[in-house]
């Protein structure tokens, strides 16, 4: 049998750097590689099975779905994603949800309801800003939305009317924000440009501005939503709310899935023939995403995130006072950094090699979005591996 990554190499573009290692099977937090080589997984995929692997409640529920139907269009009614919008309406400030398969889909459909919404302020309102160092995805609106020149250059010309702002900088925001602004979007904490933590102050501008200015505010939610930080929305810890969200990722617990949820006008302005999705609200992602909330919402989900968020960080800043390799530890829930002073990369090759699954955020930051459903313990055999190669980095 050829090898795997001959195969991979051989018939799939090479858009990705992978690490040399194939994923067998994994179980609870925990993923065995095709040479048996066991991993505790602080990555989850990237922040995506929030409750790690063989989940039997989503099991039975997927199971169930598929038996009944695996897929109907969007042009009949399906239960398992009218649910799921109930759930996430009912637990939050928005009112309608419009469902799709990814972050970048979800971002797009943000970023329609924004240029629909200037349209009706007037003639020439169709400015978004968005945050430099952002990530809202890779398609040509969610990368002209990213307000990073490495992911935009080799794909101009982009969409038109996007400016960019600095992240926690209200006044430079404000600069930017002018009659011709229909929409801001920013994610409340940044994932892939290096784990960045939004200060309360800046998101509570931002919804002043908007107020005043009659703009839309979106989140982009799809790394830091659904639980991650200790709440089920990112917007619920900050106590500030947006006219609308992206999330995915953690939705589904792996299984494909976006959604964009809005509130007021935002909620709305789209309207039958003006947007879709062939797979979107797919019946069995809603089932299993239906577990994912019920869990989150009823269960202590989101008390261990807090918690084990809150104890990951406090161990790391002991390992930072005792490497100085470790500039800074930032992060809210289960969404965590640590800024090193040298690029992250050899770090976590080492780390994976001790059988630590992590990644990377930007160039320098050590990232760790684990499943939600980790305990201290597994805090400590994380810490440990991490103390240990930075012992043996620092002989
Ligand atoms: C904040 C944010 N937005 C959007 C995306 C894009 O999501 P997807 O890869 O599902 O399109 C990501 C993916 O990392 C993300 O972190």
């Amino acid at each position: 049998m050829t090898d795997t990554k001959d195969l991979t190499n051989k018939y799939i573009m090479g858009t990705y750097n992978r690490f040399d290692t194939e994923i067998e099977n994994g179980n609870g937090v925990y993923i065995i590689d095709g040479k048996g080589k066991k991993y505790l997984d602080f990555t989850a995929g990237i922040a995506v099975n929030t409750l790690g692997y063989i989940d039997r409640d989503c099991i039975k529920a997927i199971t169930e779905q598929i038996e009944k139907y695996n897929h109907c269009s969007n042009l009949y009614y399906s239960r398992p994603q009218a649910e799921v919008a109930e759930i996430l309406v009912e637990n939050s400030c928005f009112e309608k949800v419009f469902f799709c398969n990814s972050g970048a889909e979800a971002n797009e459909t943000m970023i329609k309801i924004a240029r629909k919404f200037g349209k009706t302020k007037g003639e020439n309102c169709s400015k978004i800003i968005t945050m430099k160092n952002s990530f809202h995805g890779r398609t040509t609106g969610a990368i002209t939305a990213t307000g990073q020149e490495k992911y935009q250059k080799s794909f101009t010309p982009l969409l038109p009317d996007f400016a960019y702002a600095e992240f926690n900088n209200l006044q430079s925001v404000e600069a930017l924000a002018d009659e011709h602004t229909c929409a801001i979007i920013v994610e409340p904490v940044q994932g892939e440009g290096g784990l960045h933590v939004a200060k309360k102050e800046f998101l509570q501008g931002l919804r002043k501005l908007c107020d005043e200015k009659n703009i839309l505010l979106g989140f982009d939610e799809v790394q830091c939503g659904i639980g991650r930080t200790g709440t089920l929305f990112a917007y619920q810890s900050y106590g500030v709310e947006p006219d609308m969200a992206a999330m995915a990722k953690g939705l589904a617990n792996g299984l494909p899935i976006g959604a964009c949820a809005a509130k007021g006008i935002a909620s709305t302005i789209l309207v039958a023939g003006d947007h879709a999705s062939t797979f979107g609200g797919n019946p069995v992602s809603c089932a299993s995403a239906k577990v994912v909330l019920n869990k989150l919402i009823k269960g202590n989900l989101l008390e261990n995130v807090k918690t084990t968020g809150e104890y990951l960080i406090s161990e790391l800043k002991k390992l930072a006072q005792k490497y100085p390799v470790i500039k800074d530890v930032r992060g809210l829930g289960l969404m965590v950094g640590a800024e090193l002073s040298v690029p992250a990369k050899d770090i976590i090759k080492k780390c994976m090699d001790k059988g630590l699954m992590i990644i990377g955020a930007g160039t320098h930051v050590m990232r760790f979005v684990p499943p939600m459903i980790i305990t201290k313990d597994h805090v400590d055999e994380a810490i440990k591996i991490i103390d240990e190669v930075l012992g043996e980095t620092n002989e």
